[in-house]
C-alpha cells in the first residue's frame, strides 16, 4: 500500500527529472485480464484529467476491456477525480453513492478511484475508513502501473491503494483512445511549480516537467498523418514550458515547431500571465494556424489580493499585457478565470476586478468562490466575508462578465467565420467551433462533419452562434 502525503508532495528537489521513453508493454498474461468485460469511466475536473482518461481508456484495451457507456453494464468502473474545489468532491462523493448500489447488486464489479483527488489525505483515508468496498485507489504518478494494481486487486480481494507523492518522471509511449477524430489534446508539460496559495494542483501533479519537444513535435506529426485538424497543446502553465529541459525550448520556440507540421489549428492552454513574453506574442501573431485565442486567467484585480494569491504580477503589468495581446493579434478573443471572495477581500479589493473586466471586455470567463484546498497556505488565511456576500459579488460578476460576452458575439453577426464541424448538435444540425472559439450552431449536411468550413453568422446568443454553410 502506499498512501498520499501533502508534505511528501510539496518538496521541490533539484534533481534530475527522469525521462521513460521505452515502449509501453503489459505482460502476456495481463492481456487477457479484462476479456468479456466492459470498463466506464466517468471524468471529472480539466483536459488534463479527460487526456488521462484517455490514457487509461487505452491501457484498458491493451488488457481486453470493451468501453461502455452504460454504468449498468460494467464490470469495472473508474472515477477520475478533481480535487480543485469543495463541489467537485461532492459531486464525486454523490456519484460513488449510485456506484455503491450497484456493487451492492453485483459484488464481482471492480471499482475504482483515480485522479487529483486520489492525491489527498484526507480523501483516501475517508476511503479506507467509510468507503472500504472502493476496490482501487491510484494516484496521478501512477497510471501507467494501472494492469499491475488491477492484477493485484483482482487477486487479493483487499483495497488496493498506490498513490506516489514524488515529483514525478515524465512517460512517453503511454497509449491512447482519443475521444475525437478531428481534435487533439496533446500534453507539453506536467505538475506545476507556482503554489499560488489557494491552489492545490501543485500538491495533485507534481515538479513542472516539460516534454522533449521532439517527442510533442512527432506526436503532432502522427495527428497530421490521422487527418487531425485540431491540437490543443496542455499544461498548467504552458507560457513556462522548457524552462526545466536540459537543451533550452521555450514556448515560442515550441509553437513555432508545432506551426511548422501544418496543423490546421493550434491552441494552447492554460497560459499564465506571468510567463507570457514577447517572443511568443510575436510567434502566436506570426502564423495562422496558431488561433487567435488565449485564456489568461487573471483571478483578481486588487493587487492586494494578487500578492496574498501569490500570483507574482500586479493589475497594472496584466493590463499591459492584455494590451499588447490585443494590439498585436487581430480579432484576438480573450478569456479568464477569477476568484471571488479570497479571504480578506474586500467590496474595494472585488471592484478593482469589476474594473479589470470592464477594461478586458472579456469573451468569456470561469467565475468561482474560494474553495479552501486543505495543506494549502490560503486554507488557513482569516477569512471574514460571509458566504451570502460571497454569493452576491459572484452574481455581480458574472453579470458583468455576460453583459460583455454578449457584446462580443453580437460583433459576429453577419460575417463569415472559419468553423471546424466536429459533429451533430443537440438540435440535430451540426455544430462546431470558430478559430476564436465560439460555439457555433450550423445548418448542413453530416458530410461537413471534420472539415473546417465557412459560415455565415445569421443569429446570436450569449453562449453561441448560429450559421449557414456559404
Ligand atoms: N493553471 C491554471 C489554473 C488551473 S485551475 C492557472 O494558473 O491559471 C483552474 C481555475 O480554478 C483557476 O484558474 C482558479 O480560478 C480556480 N481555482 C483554483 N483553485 C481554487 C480554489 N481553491 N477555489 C476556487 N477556485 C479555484
Ligand atoms: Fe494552480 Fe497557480 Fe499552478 Fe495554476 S499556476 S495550477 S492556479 S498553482
Ligand atoms: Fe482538477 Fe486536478 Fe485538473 S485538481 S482541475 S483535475 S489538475
Amino acid at each position: 500500500m502506499n498512501l498520499p502525503n501533502l508534505k511528501e508532495a510539496q518538496k521541490r528537489t533539484h534533481n534530475k527529472i527522469p525521462f521513460l521513453e521505452e515502449e509501453y508493454e503489459v505482460n502476456d498474461s495481463l492481456k487477457e485480464l479484462g476479456k468479456g468485460k466492459y470498463y466506464y469511466i466517468r471524468t471529472y475536473g480539466c483536459q488534463m484529467n479527460v487526456h488521462d482518461s484517455e490514457n487509461i481508456k487505452a491501457i484498458l484495451e491493451m488488457m481486453s476491456f470493451k468501453e461502455t457507456d452504460e454504468l449498468e453494464k460494467a464490470d469495472f468502473i473508474l472515477l477520475n477525480t478533481c480535487a480543485i474545489r469543495e463541489n467537485a468532491h461532492n459531486k464525486m462523493f454523490g456519484f460513488l453513492g449510485r456506484v455503491k448500489h450497484l456493487k451492492e447488486e453485483k459484488p464481482s464489479i471492480i471499482t475504482a478511484i483515480c485522479g487529483c483527488m486520489a492525491q489527498e489525505e484526507s480523501v483516501v483515508d475517508a476511503l479506507m475508513k467509510k468507503y472500504k468496498w472502493v476496490d482501487i485507489v491510484f494516484g496521478t504518478h501512477n497510471i501507467h502501473h494501472l494492469p499491475y494494481i488491477l492484477e493485484r486487486s483482482m487477486a487479493r480481494q483487499t483495497q488496493e491503494i498506490e498513490v506516489f507523492s514524488k515529483e514525478g518522471e515524465v512517460i512517453e509511449n503511454i497509449p491512447v483512445k482519443r475521444d475525437s477524430k478531428y481534435k487533439a489534446w496533446v500534453n507539453i508539460m506536467f505538475g506545476c511549480d507556482k503554489f499560488c496559495t489557494y491552489c492545490i494542483v501543485p500538491y495533485t501533479r507534481g515538479k513542472q516537467r516539460s516534454r522533449k519537444p521532439e517527442w510533442i513535435v512527432k506526436e503532432v506529426e502522427d495527428l497530421v498523418k490521422k487527418g487531425y485538424q485540431e491540437v490543443t497543446l496542455l499544461g498548467q502553465n504552458v507560457n513556462a514550458y522548457g524552462k526545466d529541459l536540459e537543451n533550452p525550448c521555450n514556448m515560442g520556440n515550441l509553437l513555432e515547431m508545432i506551426a511548422k507540421t501544418n496543423i490546421p489549428r493550434i491552441r494552447f492552454m492554460t497560459s499564465h500571465p506571468w510567463d507570457f513574453n514577447d517572443e511568443m506574442i510575436d510567434v502566436i501573431s506570426k502564423y495562422d494556424n496558431i488561433m487567435p485565442y488565449v485564456h489568461l486567467p487573471l483571478q483578481s484585480g486588487s493587487d492586494r489580493i494578487l500578492k496574498l494569491m501569490g500570483r507574482r504580477y500586479t493589475k497594472e503589468e496584466y493590463l499591459n499585457l492584455v494590451s499588447k495581446l490585443k494590439a498585436k493579434i487581430p480579432n484576438l478573443a480573450l478569456t479568464t478565470d477569477i476568484i471571488v471572495g479570497f479571504p480578506g477581500e474586500t467590496r474595494e479589493d472585488f471592484e478593482e476586478t469589476l474594473d479589470v473586466v470592464k477594461i478586458c471586455e472579456y469573451d468569456s470567463a470561469f467565475t468561482f468562490i474560494f474553495s479552501p484546498r486543505e495543506g494549502t497556505p490560503a486554507a488557513k488565511m482569516e477569512d471574514k466575508t460571509t458566504l451570502e456576500e460571497k454569493n452576491e459579488r459572484l452574481q455581480e460578476l458574472n453579470e458583468l462578465v455576460n453583459e460583455y460576452a454578449n457584446k462580443k458575439n453580437q460583433e459576429y453577426l453577419g460575417k463569415v467565420v472559419k468553423v471546424l464541424i466536429e459533429g451533430p448538435s443537440e438540435k440535430g444540425n451540426l455544430m462546431g467551433y470558430t478559430e476564436t472559439m465560439k460555439l457555433v450552431n450550423v445548418d448542413g449536411k453530416e458530410d461537413l462533419i471534420g472539415k473546417i468550413v465557412d459560415v455565415e453568422i445569421t443569429s446570436v446568443k450569449t453562449w453561441s452562434l448560429d450559421g449557414k454553410v456559404v
